[in-house]
């Protein structure tokens, strides 16, 4: 796991959403991160640091005179891997705008010389007040990361934006904040997700790809630095990746139609999705009866997305295709990598079809074959992305 082992110091600032806090602790030490947490005086108003003793078995720090040395925030600031500060109050994020250092918190964030990780939770109006988006412009102009609130029912009973934003966005830019970025001025297209080719108007041939190896690629790709990462899905029941600009499509169809329109504006295409290889030559606009003992769907051919593509990839383009075979692993795939004009190929067999745990075999175009084993498929895209960007 991406986490293991890091030091990462959780900040809790005084919000409705201060609570939410715990949940994330727990999230980050079954990723195997060490986990220190310090609040806010007001903080501790909403949630005891009781409880976060008990999660991390180590003390809270809240005043800027709390610790056996005085020294602490120095010390903290210098432990963590990554210093997330999660809820951010509207409070505590205008004292960071200005170096403020009248509690433990935020002494620390003034130490600490990386780039913090801010979380903001608050009502609508707080968040939109000119005063708090300042204050957000200057800290990102800074280098700082925010992960953007999420919009909802708030607990002041207001729909809007402003809620905490979802444990694994806020992951995903912890991650961010510690992984190297080899993705730098890389714009990358993804495709994921199972077609699904209507025959009538509420039923479907599809398959069994359930979507998290593509997803898990664009997750990456964004926490690797990519400039741009473009997703383009089919449905699946997973959540938009953070940082990651997605278009929903249904059938093969549109999917070919949305990877034809964006094709030329990215450097990485990786082909993930599973396409179906026909539709139905006649789609019903009436639910189709009952009224026989047997029937026969007629098929027709939808385009090849990954053939097409390789014909028109450009010479500064790398295209990277997928495989999922029941026989013939190797040659199968290495067939379809020639015939596609592919620059890599991922060839797995059927057996990571919804399934966390990810193996397989990255096969470039020059002949190499590196095994892929890795227990969830965060890792397998890890690898992956690493894989083959040492190879171009
Ligand atoms: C019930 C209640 C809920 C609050 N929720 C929020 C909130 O979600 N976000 C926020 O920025 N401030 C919220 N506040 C205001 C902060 O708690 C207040 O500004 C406090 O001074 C923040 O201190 P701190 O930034 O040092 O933690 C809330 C206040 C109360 C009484």
């Amino acid at each position: 796991m991406l986490l293991n082992g890091k030091n990462i110091l959780v900040g809790v600032s005084g919000s409705i959403a201060s609570y939410k806090a715990c949940e994330l602790v727990r999230y980050l030490q079954k990723k195997g991160a060490n986990i220190k947490v310090i609040m806010t005086p007001s903080a501790k108003e909403f949630v005891g640091e009781l409880t976060f003793r008990a999660l991390t078995g180590e003390e809270v720090l809240s005043d800027w005179k709390d610790g056996k040395t005085g020294l602490e925030h120095i010390s903290y600031a210098k432990w963590a891997d990554s210093f997330v500060i999660a809820p951010a109050s509207a409070n505590t994020i205008a004292k960071i705008r200005y170096g403020l250092t009248d509690n433990f918190l935020t002494s620390t964030a003034l130490a600490y010389d990386k780039n913090l990780v801010i979380a903001p939770a608050m009502n609508t109006k707080m968040y939109q007040n000119k005063a708090t988006e300042e204050n957000i412009i200057v800290l990102k102009e800074r280098g700082h990361l925010f992960v953007e609130p999420a919009e909802g029912l708030l607990a002041c009973k207001e729909e809007g934006i402003g809620k905490l934003a979802d444990i694994e966005d806020i992951e995903t830019v912890i991650l961010y904040s510690i992984m190297p970025k080899p993705l730098k001025g890389k714009k990358v297209l993804i495709t994921a997700g199972a077609t699904r080719e209507f025959f009538d108007p509420i039923r479907y041939i599809s398959n069994a790809s359930s979507g998290q190896m593509g997803y898990s690629l664009a997750r990456m790709a964004y926490i690797l630095g990519a400039d741009e990462v473009l997703l383009i899905s089919a449905p699946t029941n997973l959540k938009k990746p953070y940082g990651v600009n997605l278009i929903n499509v249904i059938s093969a169809l549109e999917m070919y139609n949305k990877v034809m329109e964006n094709i030329n504006n990215f450097d990485i295409i990786i082909m993930n999705a599973a396409v179906a290889d026909f539709r139905p030559a006649i789609k019903s606009n009436q639910k189709l009866k009952k009224d026989k003992e047997s029937t026969t769907l007629n098929l027709e051919p939808n385009p090849d997305i990954l053939k097409e593509t390789g014909k028109l990839k450009k010479e500064n383009q790398i295209l990277i295709g997928f495989a999922a075979e029941s026989e013939n692993i190797l040659q199968n795939s290495i067939d379809k990598l020639k015939r596609k004009n592919l620059d890599f190929i991922v060839a797995n067999d059927l057996s990571n079809f919804s399934r966390d745990f990810y193996e397989g075999i990255l096969i470039s175009k020059d002949g190499k074959k590196i095994e892929i084993k890795e227990n969830s498929k965060e890792e397998a895209a890890y690898r992956i992305f690493n894989l083959f960007l040492q190879q171009i």
